[in-house]
This record gives C-alpha cells, structure tokens and sequence, in this order.
C-alpha cells in the first residue's frame, strides 16, 4: 500500500474514496489510507454507504461529487459493490447529467470514463481486474451489468489481509460467485476445448473448494485468503474464457432474484447451479459434468458419463450446502414463484440464454421452480 498515493497521484491530487457500509473503518484500512492521503498531501473527498448490490442512485451522488469538485480519481476500497459503484461513477460523471441509468438500461459500451483504483477486501466478483459494473434499479427491479473497457481499474491493490475481517457468510458467498464465473465460461459452452484452458478453469476452481472452507475456518489464515484472491480475479479477467462469448445462465438467472429480492450474490448463484446442472444434463453434457466431477471434487473415475455426471452434481451440491453452510433453497430465503415469470423473461433479455444448452424463458422459470 506504501505506492498507493503514486498511483493516485499519477491521475491529480483530488481523490473520491467510494466504501461501504463501514468494514473498512472497523477493520483499520480507513484510517491507513486516511493517513497516507494526509502524508502524501492528497485532497480526500469521501462517498460512504454503498449498498450491497448497489443503487444507480448512490451511483448518482458520487458522480455528482465529482462533478461538483472536479476529482481526478477515484478510489474504492471494499467489496465488488463498491468497486462496481466507483466504475459506475466514473462513467456517469462524463455524462451531461451526471446519471448512470440510461447508459446501464441503454446497455452502452463505456469506451470513455474517469480513472479508477480499487482496494479490494473481498475474494469475490472480479470486478477489481475486469471491464464490468452491475448497477441495481430497485423501482424497477433492475440489475444490469454496465460495461466497457474504460471501466477496468487503472491499479488494484490485493492484500488479504483486508478480507481477514470477512464474515463466513460473507466468505462462502464470495467463494461460490469465484466459482461459478468460471463454471459458467466452463467448456460445457462446447466452444473452449483447447486443454490448457480446460485445466487452468479446473484449478481456479479446485482452489475455491480446497481454500473456502479453510478461509471459514480460520480467517486469518493468509495463505487462504491470498489464494482466494487471485483467483476472485483471475475468474473474470478474461484469461479464462478464451476469448469466447458465453451466455452465463446461472449469472443471468440470479441477477433477477437480486433485483427482486436483495439477496446475497453468490448465495443465490449456489441454490441456482446445482439445479441448472441437472437440468442440462442430458448424453450431450454429461461428459463434460463427469470431468468437472473427477478434476475439480475428486469424483471416482470409471462411471458410464450419466452416473459420473450425477456424482459430479452431488459434489457440487454437497459443497453449497454442506460445506460452505448456505441455506439450499429459495423458499428459505422467503422467495416465493409470484415474479418467476417476469423474472425469467427479464434473463432472457427478451429472447434466450445461450450456453451448452440454451434457455428460454420456459426453461428459466422451471429452473427457478426447481429451486423452491
Ligand atoms: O459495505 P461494507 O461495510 O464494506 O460490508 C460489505 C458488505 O456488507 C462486506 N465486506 C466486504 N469486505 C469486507 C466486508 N466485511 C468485513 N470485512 C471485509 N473485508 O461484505 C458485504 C458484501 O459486500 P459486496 O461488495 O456487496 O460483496 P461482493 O464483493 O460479493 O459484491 C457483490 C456485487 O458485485 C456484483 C454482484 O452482482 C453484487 O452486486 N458483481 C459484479 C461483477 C463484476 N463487476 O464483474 C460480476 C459479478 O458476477 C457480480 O454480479
Ligand atoms: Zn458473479
């Protein structure tokens, strides 16, 4: 942390510092880089209060700040919401009115935006290497990925010992969102065969399972944490995909139960992925579900595809439910079948998800339903 001014000092001495709902003042990073701004003469504004799955309206005010003081960057110490709401600032602050929503809902690729630096204190979304915003609209039930190379932090800051102070809860969710960014760029997209990527998805993946329940455990287990991290952002980075364009169904499907719910990210990716599985799996998948069972749970080789691949969805649901503790269904977090349909319409983006099978509204609302 000891350049974090130089990096900031590369861009002016004006600095908006966008954090949470106070982790980062319970856990000391607050008051380090309160001081390193005062030794290194930095003007530090402050935006504190982003929401877990952040508003367009907190959005909003920071932009206005930046207007209003003309900051030269800004600087979001927290979790992906946090950094997911700096980016959104930094667009929306080039705007002539300064609101993000039209480029989200308008679904804009943001090639120009003011520079931001991330200090990340969750393993989780990517969002501290990666082009992506997810902004929520909570009138209109609406959370949107806003993105565009011009969001992609000009420096990030990775030191686990900020996710020391990272609850369990918080953890396991973090973990499971790590986990499912690769799983929904997997191969099973048919499209990304080549072996060396196979394996290196494998190996994020294989980390998140050997390191969360370690992490839970003991929080301040730092060869935990850090390894955690890197892969929170190597998972999103774009290194893993391949260059190829997937449909992300579990992404898609659970970025509807936030915007209605307020629910936890990668909770709801953890109640929806065993059951997106199941309902792929077909002779088509199974090969591909089979591997993801012996490479990355340790699933006993030797099975006809269809047996493995049921074994390999047992691990995945055992590690959801069983390791990681989270509570399995949607009932249990009070979400019940009323906005399924508009839901599962709203993944679609009107038409289908793509993916190693795709998904039409039909599919997505049985897929919800399974989840009850
Ligand atoms: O708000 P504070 O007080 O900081 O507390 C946060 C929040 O309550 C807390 N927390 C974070 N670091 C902590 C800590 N508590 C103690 N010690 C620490 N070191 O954890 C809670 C959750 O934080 P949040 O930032 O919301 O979590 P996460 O990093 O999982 O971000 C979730 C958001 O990112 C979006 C999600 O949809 C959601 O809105 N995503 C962003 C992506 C991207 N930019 O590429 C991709 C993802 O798929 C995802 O959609
Ligand atoms: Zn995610």
């Amino acid at each position: 942390m000891t350049n974090l001014p130089q990096e900031l000092l590369a861009f002016g001495k004006k600095v908006l510092l966008v954090y949470g709902g106070g982790s980062i003042k319970k856990n000391g990073l607050y008051d380090e880089i309160v001081s390193l701004m005062k030794a290194a003469d930095i003007e530090l504004f402050e935006l504190s209060g982003v929401e877990p799955n952040p508003r367009h309206s907190t959005v909003n005010k920071g932009a206005a700040i930046c207007k209003s003081e003309e900051i030269d960057v800004r600087l979001a110490a927290g979790g992906g919401s946090t950094i997911d709401c700096a980016k959104g600032i930094a667009a929306a602050a080039l705007t002539e009115d300064g609101d993000v929503w039209p480029l989200v809902s308008g679904g804009v690729w943001v090639t120009r935006a003011l520079p931001v630096v991330a200090i990340l204190t969750n393993a989780a979304t990517g969002s501290e290497m990666d082009a992506w915003a997810v902004i929520s609209n909570m009138d209109t039930n609406e959370k949107i990925g806003l993105g565009g190379s011009a969001l992609i932090p000009r420096a990030a800051f990775e030191n686990p010992e900020y996710s020391f102070s990272l609850p369990a809860y918080q953890t396991a969710c973090g973990a499971f969102d790590i986990f499912n960014h690769v799983l929904d760029n997997y191969y099973l997209a048919g499209d990304a065969t080549f072996d060396l990527l196979l394996e290196m998805q494998e190996a994020v993946m294989r980390t998140v399972v050997k390191w969360t329940p370690v992490a839970m455990k003991e929080p301040e287990n730092y060869e935990a944490r850090a390894n955690l991290m890197w892969a929170s952002s190597m998972a999103l980075n774009t290194v893993l995909d391949g260059g190829t364009v997937h449909g992300c169904a579990c992404h898609m499907m659970e970025h509807e139960l936030s915007a209605y719910y307020d629910i936890t990210h990668g909770h709801g990716l953890a109640i929806l992925t065993p059951r997106w599985l199941s309902y792929i799996l077909d002779d088509e998948t199974a090969p591909a579900i089979y591997r993801l069972g012996t490479n990355v749970f340790g699933v006993e080789k030797g099975f006809a595809a269809m047996e493995g691949a049921k074994k390999a969805i047992e691990a995945v649901s055992a590690f959801c439910f069983e390791t990681l503790g989270l509570k399995s269904t949607l009932s249990d977090l009070q979400i019940d079948k009323s906005h399924f349909k508009a839901m599962a319409e709203h993944a679609c983006v009107g038409g289908s998800i793509s993916g190693p099978k795709e998904l039409t509204p039909d599919d997505v609302e049985k897929i919800y339903e399974m989840c009850l």
